[in-house]
């Protein structure tokens, strides 16, 4: 049972499998003409953002709205207090106001987790430094299930900057606790020192691997993380390590191409392969919403003992009510009593 999401680590696969059931279930909310059900009114959720975000922090405030809770967006930029100073005094202000859930994108490794001792809000970890991006994670897993109809047993390839990337750190441990294989790929400058204790094979040849690949991902070069030069050149990298057409013709038909967003078009995807029928760029975009929407239900939205009525059930058949994660939550995913369309 989880009370806060901090990392993927922290759930087990009948845990993400209800989180992916559940989005399942409210992802049409986005296709009707009101996009709006009332199971968070009343409750009010704080975006608390120390770093840049454009997609996260709009999804998770859409995600919000659209389940009517009272959103407050805290964007930290231009602080001139020192960073631990201001969270602490910030994570009491919203303490003493009585918020919910506390949405944190931080440029430190566990700050989301030095919340949690300050405050009895949830709190959900939308980013922080290298560290974890659970959300993203899920997300991105939710896409490669939809688009496959399955996770285990998946051949998946995550290639380019791992070294900076907290997506990476996530999702590697997410697929691999949905039994998916994976492969980091990219320049040896760009992968982590500890690279062997991740579970995880490692190649420096991606034209090797692309004809058994079923999801390439790739990662954005994270120049602002790079105090120095990791690669010869953006046209070098884009050469050996950048997904173009060419390669994208050697992958088997049926795979697809994966990106977190924001891309750099012509570094690591080219402009045309992220265009292309193959990339679901987008469709992680909108499954963002409703991933967040259940991380945010299943964390808040069942605080009495029953669990108030899904708004639209999720993926199970039969009746209509999603129990929540945490205090009173189920451990298991799909057990037909919680999970079900209306
Ligand atoms: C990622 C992030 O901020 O960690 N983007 C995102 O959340 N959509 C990846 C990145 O910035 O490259």
């Amino acid at each position: 049972m989880i009370d806060d999401l901090l990392s993927i680590e922290d759930l087990d696969a009948g845990m993400i499998t209800r989180i992916l059931d559940t989005a399942e279930g409210l992802k049409d909310i986005a296709v009707r003409p009101i996009k709006k059900v009332p199971v968070l009114r009343g409750r009010t959720v704080c975006n608390l953002f120390y770093e840049d975000s454009t997609r996260t922090r709009i999804s998770f405030e859409v995600a919000e709205k659209r389940l009517s809770a009272d959103v407050i967006n805290f964007s930290a930029k231009g602080s001139s207090v020192s960073k631990g100073e201001s969270l602490k005094d910030t994570a009491l202000t919203l303490q003493a106001m009585g918020v919910d859930a506390i949405v944190i994108r931080h440029s430190s490794s566990g700050a989301p987790r030095r919340l949690t001792e300050w405050v009895d809000a949830k709190v959900l970890n939308a980013g922080d430094g290298w560290h974890q991006h659970p959300t993203q994670a899920l997300l991105d897993l939710f896409t490669i299930r939809e688009r496959m109809g399955r996770l285990e047993g998946l051949n998946v390839a995550i290639c380019g900057d791992v070294v900076h990337s907290r997506v990476a750190r996530s999702l590697v441990q997410g697929l691999r606790i949905m039994g998916a294989e994976v492969t980091l790929v990219g320049p040896p400058t760009l992968m982590p020192a500890q690279v062997d204790s991740w579970d995880v094979a490692v190649s420096h040849d991606l034209d090797g691997m692309l004809a058994d690949l079923d999801v390439c991902y790739l990662l954005r070069v994270q120049n602002e993380r790079m105090a120095e030069q990791f690669f010869p050149s953006v046209r070098e990298y884009a050469r050996i390590w950048g997904m173009d057409i060419d390669r994208l013709e050697v992958m088997p038909e049926h795979a697809i191409v994966m990106h977190p967003g924001p891309m750099n078009r012509g570094v690591e995807i080219s402009a045309d392969v992220a265009d292309a029928e193959q990339a679901v760029i987008v469709d992680q975009v909108t499954n963002g919403v409703a991933v967040r929407m259940a991380c945010l239900y299943l964390m808040l939205g069942g605080e009495d003992t029953t669990g108030p009525e899904t708004p639209s059930g999720g993926s199970k058949g039969g009746g209509a009510r999603v129990a929540p994660l945490g205090k009173h939550g189920g451990e298991q995913a799909g057990a037909d009593s919680e999970v079900t369309p209306a």
